[in-house]
């Protein structure tokens, strides 16, 4: 790390600045894909690392925004941003390594996965502790917007949840440029456009319990299109109910999925929800 920690690309927020020169990359094969840019895994400074490389031009606002965004944050349910280089001409983040992978993988890649059932709750409770922490931040809440579980890592053998990419998070409504594979998560209001708050993370949190339970992909049928799936949202298609679901939770997911934002609860109330929900369930 550079000695001097540089301001940070605006106002008063500082991340260290890291020479790219001491990041060691030695696997060729990408982690995986942001809302921006390629995540490499690398080591710095005797430490593994994630690093999530800009590869083109046009992907620079979305970089400026997930490392001004994610260094106001510290929370041990979003994962850790040790610096970036913001210089050039190589730009790049470099991030908390996640052993686990992403929820996603574990879900629909990982069939026979022995902990799966054991955290499943717990995966869906630290996610919200972690929203909940980023909509209660101050002066401004932090929308997160693209909560999926591809952004969703998983360290310590799969029993803790890290949110990552915050290169869609923004602390006020700006348009949603960015959200080419998001469509099943995403909120309708958010599609519409129209004005939308902290909710709209409630809605994502909804989808992805619906995924983690039934551990499929929501609205999967051949040949849906990502705008066909944000139209139908729209007009209020969600996922089917799931079978046996624990009436408790079936009631939580329902109203985190209700169309309009003002009837979903917030992420504080999901929080103490769930975390009735995980004492009472094995
Ligand atoms: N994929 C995306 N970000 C990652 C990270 N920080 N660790 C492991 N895999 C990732």
């Amino acid at each position: 790390m550079a000695s001097a920690i540089s301001p940070n690309l605006e106002n008063q927020q500082f991340t260290p600045e890291i020479d790219y020169e001491e990041i060691q990359f030695f696997n060729s094969q990408a982690l995986g894909e942001g809302s921006f840019g390629v995540v490499f895994q690398a080591v710095w400074r005797n430490k593994l690392v994630a690093v999530k490389n800009i590869t083109r031009e046009n992907e620079k606002q979305a970089f400026i925004v997930e490392v001004r965004q994610l260094s106001r944050v510290n929370h041990p349910n979003i994962v850790t941003l040790y610096g970036a280089c913001t210089k050039g001409p190589k730009m790049c983040l470099v991030m908390e390594y996640a052993e686990g992978g992403s929820l996603f993988n574990v879900l629909h890649y990982s069939p026979r996965l022995k902990y799966y059932m054991n955290h499943a709750l717990s995966w869906l409770y630290q996610c919200a502790l972690g929203v909940e922490y980023l909509h209660n931040m101050k002066p401004k809440p932090l929308l997160h917007r693209d909560l999926k579980p591809p952004n969703l890592l998983l360290v310590d053998k799969g029993k803790h949840l890290k949110i990552c990419d915050f290169g869609t998070a923004a602390d006020q409504k700006t348009e949603m440029t960015n959200n080419k594979g998001s469509a099943a998560w995403m909120a309708p209001e958010v599609f519409a456009s129209k004005k939308y708050n902290e909710k709209c993370d409630v809605f994502s949190w909804s989808i992805i319990l619906w995924e983690v339970l039934t551990r499929s992909r929501p609205y999967n049928s051949p040949g849906a299109t990502s705008l066909g799936i944000l139209w139908s949202v729209h007009q209020g298609k969600r996922p089917p109910l799931i079978k046996d679901c624990p009436p408790c939770i079936e009631s939580l997911m329902v109203r985190c999925w209700h169309q309009l934002p003002e009837n979903r609860p917030s992420m504080s109330e999901v929080v103490i929800i769930m975390n009735d929900i995980c004492s009472i369930l094995p």
